[in-house]
């Protein structure tokens, strides 16, 4: 028997630019207009303002989380954990998105997560999606928010086999949503081994499709599946429902906004890109990471120039600190959303080449969802 969640139900008109008829999304007791999610992007590059405007037009916004409580540049020892900081951008965001659905995404690798998801709650977020990591304790940390939706994301069904079986065990419940992440085509930090990346063979929907089958047959449940990487406009939306997701995340697409909280010229070194500058890095934390990569010697070498120490001691695991290794992964983050992308880390994903303009939230729904759709969809 099946005992809750939603299918999407789309028409898929055979030219592009039609309208397509969407119905809206069930996450646990959070209902999105649209089925789209925009991915969580640290550090500050999916804050306040673009998180707003996503889920004012009817999707769902996501602030990231990760070091929010982090200035570049400051000295001495920094708090990275930055509860006071979430609770302050979620709280924006909610009031930018009068009445459409704020989450947040949260870094297991980051040692703020345990304080950083009950703050997040506090202030508002009504979906935690969680990534880097296995969130095998998200569960505790919303037990006072019932209304709060569970989202991990995953790159394989072994992953959300072991959260779901976890979950279900500790805790009682299974999460409201999976989001699958291609490492073949996301950007940031990545959930398979460098040498599996982009070698081909991956079969990303056939992973989409077997985890909905294995909630079916395992607990009689539809659990919705969002795709995750690479969806940049309406053919690859609807290209990713015919393959059975119920949903997409995109972020990329996004940081060519004006509603994208990174400074303008993080969003320029996306116009200016060229396919061959996207590639992987080997980040601190121990993951590959897409990123333009032209830099990524100058970065190590800004951090050795200026003498730079951890400070914060905000990750898990992280090379820089534990062996002097590679160099400060929130800190070159935080100078290239402030603009630095001569010295900083910029994270993309592999179709950040086809970005020719900076367009508005507004016009990213309207291209995916048509005119109409989008203005009926928006709060
Ligand atoms: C600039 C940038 C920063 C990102 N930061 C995070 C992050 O902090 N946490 C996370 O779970 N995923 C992060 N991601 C991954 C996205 O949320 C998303 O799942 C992925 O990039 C989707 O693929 P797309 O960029 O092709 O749409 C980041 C992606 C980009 C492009």
């Amino acid at each position: 028997m099946v005992r809750s969640g939603t299918l999407v139900e789309i028409h898929p008109e055979p030219m592009l630019g039609t309208h397509a008829s969407v119905s809206p999304l069930a996450i646990g007791r959070q209902t999105l207009r649209l089925p789209l999610f925009q991915g969580g992007m640290g550090v500050r590059i999916s804050a306040r303002r673009l998180a707003g405007a996503v889920a004012r037009s009817g999707g769902l916004g996501i602030v990231a989380t990760a070091a929010l409580g982090f200035r570049s540049g400051g000295k001495g020892r920094i708090e990275a954990a930055g509860e006071k900081e979430t609770r302050a951008e979620v709280e924006e965001a909610v009031a930018l998105a009068k009445g459409g659905v704020v989450g947040v995404n949260c870094m297991v690798a980051l040692r703020e997560f345990d304080r950083v998801v009950p703050a997040a709650c506090d202030a508002g977020a009504r979906v935690i999606v969680s990534g880097a990591g296995l969130p095998f304790s998200l569960p505790a940390l919303v037990a006072g928010h019932p209304e709060v939706a569970l989202v991990p994301i995953v790159s394989s069904l072994r992953a959300a086999e072991l959260i779901a079986r976890r979950w279900e065990r500790r805790h009682g419940r299974l999460p409201d949503a999976i989001v699958v992440e291609d490492p073949d085509t996301a950007g940031g930090h990545l959930g398979d081994r460098a040498e599996n990346i982009g070698v081909g063979g991956r079969d990303h929907y056939g992973t989409v499709r077997a985890i909905k089958e294995m909630f079916l047959r395992d607990w009689q449940v539809r659990v919705p599946v969002i795709a995750a990487g690479g969806v940049w406009g309406r053919e690859e939306f609807l290209h990713a429902l015919e393959q059975g997701a119920d949903g997409v995340q995109m972020a990329t697409r996004f940081v060519v906004t004006e509603e994208c909280d990174a400074d303008r010229r993080f969003k320029e070194a996306y116009l200016t890109a060229r396919p061959e500058d996207i590639g992987l890095i080997r980040s601190p934390v121990g993951m590959p990471g897409r990123a333009l990569r032209a830099n990524v010697e100058r970065i190590a070498a800004a951090d050795r120039d200026r003498k730079f120490t951890c400070p914060a001691s905000c990750l898990e695991e992280c090379s820089y600190r534990d062996a002097g290794e590679g160099f400060c992964l929130v800190e070159a983050l935080s100078r290239a959303q402030a603009g630095d992308v001569e010295t900083g880390l910029v994270f993309c994903g592999t179709n950040a080449w086809r970005a020719e303009r900076i367009g508005t939230v507004r016009e990213v729904f309207e291209e995916i969802f048509g005119v109409e759709a989008a203005a009926a969809a928006a709060f």
